[in-house]
């Protein structure tokens, strides 16, 4: 869940603290209670961390520029002990000789801790990363003088658990190593200095040519050079690189007050280019190379979708979706849920597993537990490299370009649009939908991202609405059918960012129970499109007038809802099948309006993390 980032200057010395400083922020989303930073220079270290925001650790830097050859940082979130300044990366051993910072658990750190203790070593922090880097030095001082590779290769070999480090020795001013244990990791090869960081993004102003890591293995960056080592064995492996297509515009703000809502005008353009790659045209077949050498003679007999938050109310649209179109039974489970709960599943499966990140530790372990038992997997992830591609068979990518709001928005919406995508390929291959109809779909999602623009034009009715509900502590989101996972998302918007107690509920539910806290102006938002479901959604929603509550509706069918005292959002006319899509951006924007009303710090929510890499 933390944010890590490393340098070393191919020659010479010089300020740091811009790279530093600015890869931090540009990870910050990962984490952000507190932050970082120690540079090697002719002093030795110099190690600064302090709790809170980067903001305040720049405060605390003043104009220091951070010289050295040598550079590390981190923003943290925190697992083990209070986000303190103590217990902040960079953390040392006793001699000061290691200084090193670390993404993930160690589970057998109190073990190990307890060894340390018996041979003399103290301890300041309650983390399990002080027990790293006094192993490690403990190593390099009497196991393995002046080898630090060694030294941190067997450390690692004690290590359980999940971990990335980023690493520095005093008396070894141009090396930096980078192990790789089940988080994230990769280098950035710039032309003056080479980078580790937890994602791309910490790195990209200086260079977009990359290797990624996998786990158990480790990355020395000396001088100019860079080496793969296999940590088990000792012996240096041979790695490729590659050139990732994002650049560094794409994840600052421009122009916007905030990522999210930056994010949330993104939608249109993004959606746009991610048909024109994969649906140039309604005449022409989707266009989703690779797809069908995965299916081939293979009999899908279930398709299990699993994710997690945002990924897994994509999840429950993709089950109508894949259902609709494909004809193949699905079946939808949080990922955490179903990396222990073994339902019945073999070969005749595939499992799409959904996630913005590709890091997410539950749908890793998903497609894990459910590979193991048989079942063929397919990602839909928008980060390229990620460790989820790496496991799944086969990657769909959604390419919405980097997604740094904590709050996921557009990542939801082409996620959307790639089950979609699928859903129409998979109908198109299996004969499972007339061709008129089929064509009529497809033209029919070409032009949703004008509508969306044309959404986007009305957001001031949509701030309008987040203020008649600025005082509300509560709200209920009701829809049914492929609205009930748009509500449940747009429940959670409201939550994660606003702090405001949302409930997404299946419209049909709520006389089973829910209905109970409905009282003279108790705000609920109706999920309205046009389909053969809209009546039922209206007596939800006589249901609650009747009882005083208050409603706001969005519908494109607004004249279906003249005659009611409440406030109508209307949004342009779709097929019914991507209703999710149009709806999901009223939303998006009356959280983010609803959120700023009270203050609260839109990107980064309290307690809450971009990637959750932890179970
Ligand atoms: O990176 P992922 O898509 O796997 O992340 C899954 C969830 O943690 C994520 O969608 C989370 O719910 C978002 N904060 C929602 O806005």
């Amino acid at each position: 869940m933390c944010g890590i980032l490393g340098t070393v200057i191919h020659e010479g010395s010089e300020p740091l603290r811009s790279t530093l400083i600015g890869g931090l922020r540009a990870v910050e989303y990962r984490g952000y209670d507190s932050s970082g930073v120690a540079v090697l220079g002719s002093d030795g270290v110099m190690l600064s961390k302090r709790a809170g925001k980067i903001s305040v650790l720049e405060d605390y830097l003043g104009e220091e520029p951070l010289v050295g050859s040598v550079g590390l940082g981190h923003t943290r979130w925190a697992t083990h002990g209070e986000p303190n300044d103590v217990n902040s990366h960079p953390h040392q051993d006793n001699h000061e000789t290691i200084t090193l910072v670390h993404n993930g658990i160690i589970e057998n750190y109190s073990e190990l801790k307890l060894g340390l203790i018996a041979k003399g070593i103290h301890f300041h922090s309650e983390t399990d990363t002080e027990v790293v880097a006094n192993l490690i030095g403990y190593l390099y001082e009497n196991e393995y003088p002046g080898n630090l590779i060694d030294a941190v290769r067997h450390a690692c070999r004690q290590l359980k658990g999940s971990f990335s480090l980023v690493i520095m020795a005093r008396d070894n001013p141009r090396m930096l190593i980078g192990v790789r244990q089940q988080m994230p990791l990769l280098v950035g090869h710039g032309k003056h200095a080479s980078y580790l960081g937890s994602d791309v993004t910490a790195f990209l102003s200086m260079t977009r040519d990359v290797t990624y890591l996998e786990d158990g293995e480790m990355a020395v960056l000396d001088h100019d050079t860079v080496r793969f080592i296999d940590i088990a064995t000792g012996k240096q492996i041979e790695k490729k690189r590659e050139r990732v297509d994002w650049d560094i515009e794409q994840a600052q703000k421009g122009g916007f007050d905030t990522f999210m809502l930056k994010e949330i005008h993104e939608q249109p353009q993004v959606l746009r280019q991610m048909l024109e790659r994969y649906l140039p045209s309604p005449a022409e077949p989707v266009y989703l190379p690779g797809l069908d050498e995965f299916f081939e003679d293979h009999d899908t007999r279930l398709i299990s979708l699993v994710g997690c938050g945002t990924a897994w109310h994509a999840c429950k649209v993709g089950r109508y979706v894949l259902e609709g179109l494909a004809k193949i039974p699905c079946r939808v489970e949080y990922a955490h849920e179903a990396q222990y709960h073994f339902a019945p599943i073999d070969d005749s499966a595939v499992t799409i597993a959904i996630s913005q990140s590709g890091e997410t530790a539950d749908t890793l372990g998903a497609v894990k537990a459910q590979k193991a038992l048989g079942s063929r997997s397919i990602a839909i992830c928008n980060v390229v490299g990620s460790s989820l591609t790496r496991i799944a068979d086969f990657t769909l990518y959604t390419t919405a370009g980097p997604e740094i709001s904590v709050a996921s928005t557009k990542a939801f919406t082409c996620q959307l649009t790639m089950l979609y995508l699928m859903g129409l390929w998979l109908a198109e291959r299996n004969g499972s939908l007339d061709p008129d109809e089929l064509r009529r779909l497809k033209a029919e999602l070409i032009a949703i991202p004008d509508k969306m623009a044309a959404i986007l034009h009305s957001k001031k009715q949509i701030d309008r609405l987040a203020r008649v509900y600025r005082q509300v502590n509560h709200m209920y989101f009701l829809g049914r059918g492929l609205s009930y996972p748009v509500a449940m998302e747009g429940a959670l918007k409201l939550k994660e960012i606003s702090y405001v107690h949302a409930e997404g509920y299946a419209g049909g539910e709520m006389k089973h129970g829910a209905i109970a806290l409905i009282e003279p102006g108790f705000p609920s938002c109706i999920l309205a499109p046009q389909s053969p479901l809209l009546e039922k959604m209206v007596a939800n929603m006589e249901e609650i007038l009747a009882r005083k509550g208050e409603v706001m509706v969005l519908t494109n069918n607004p004249d279906r809802f003249s005659q009611y005292d409440v406030h109508v959002f209307s949004f342009p006319d779709c097929p019914q099948l991507y209703s999710p899509l149009l709806m999901s951006l009223p939303l998006q924007l009356f959280a983010y309006y609803s959120a700023m009303l009270r203050g609260c710090d839109i990107d980064q929510p309290r307690n809450l993390a971009k990637s959750v890499v932890v179970e």
